[in-house]
């Protein structure tokens, strides 16, 4: 899928909100590892990624060309800060009305209003789409992430209360959300 939008930063720098594409593979991963060493809230460790940029640039091509699947970069000052996504389930017909979201932004853009117009730009995609249900899982110590899901709309639906083993903080709580999409 195709999206372009534009905002302003608080602190006065602007943001775009654009589909990835090949030629972005490298910043990508980049912001990828980054983000993955920044958070013990996503579900992997960067030590874990075996895609390569070769792997990255074929994904973002199929992202582009898909009809119900984006990834959506967050550059400023020309730097890739951010990703999130709208994935399918792809195959089966029974499934085809629900889509996963994901996020992550680097740590020093957070509290910006990025995540928040990511989500959103997701959500719109995921709509234009034809969609019926959004889904995610976030960690229930996930303050910030917790608090924009709800603010947008996602209500949960289930916990599984070993839904990560940590290195670092032991099992996490999973909550499991959703968004239905009109
Ligand atoms: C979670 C994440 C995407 C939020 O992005 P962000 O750019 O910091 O969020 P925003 O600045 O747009 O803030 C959105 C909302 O988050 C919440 N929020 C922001 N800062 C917060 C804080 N310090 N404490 C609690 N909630 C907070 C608020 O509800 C805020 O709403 P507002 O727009 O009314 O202020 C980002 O912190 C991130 O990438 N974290 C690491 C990876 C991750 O956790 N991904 C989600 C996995 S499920």
């Amino acid at each position: 899928m195709i999206f372009y939008r534009e905002i302003d930063l608080p602190d006065g720098r602007r943001c775009i909100l654009r589909n990835g594409t090949p030629s972005d593979a490298e910043q990508v991963m980049a912001n990828f590892i980054k983000t993955h060493a920044e958070s013990d809230f996503l579900t992997s460790y960067p030590d874990e990624i075996l895609f390569t940029v070769e792997y990255e640039r074929d994904y973002l091509k199929r992202k582009t060309e898909s009809v119900g699947e984006i990834e959506i970069l967050a550059e400023v000052g020309g730097r890739i800060v951010g990703t999130a996504g709208v994935d399918g389930y792809r195959a089966y017909r029974k499934l085809r009305h629900r889509c996963r979201f994901g996020i992550s932004i680097e740590k020093d853009f957070w509290g910006l209003g990025i995540g928040r117009a990511l989500t959103e730009s997701c959500i719109e995609c995921a709509r234009k789409a034809g969609y019926t249900q959004m889904e995610l899982e976030v960690v229930s110590d996930n303050k910030r992430a917790v608090s924009l899901y709800k603010s947008v709309g996602f209500q949960e639906m289930g916990r599984n209360p070993l839904g990560f083993n940590s290195d670092i903080n032991g099992m996490q709580e999973i909550i499991m959300m959703r968004l239905l999409i009109s």
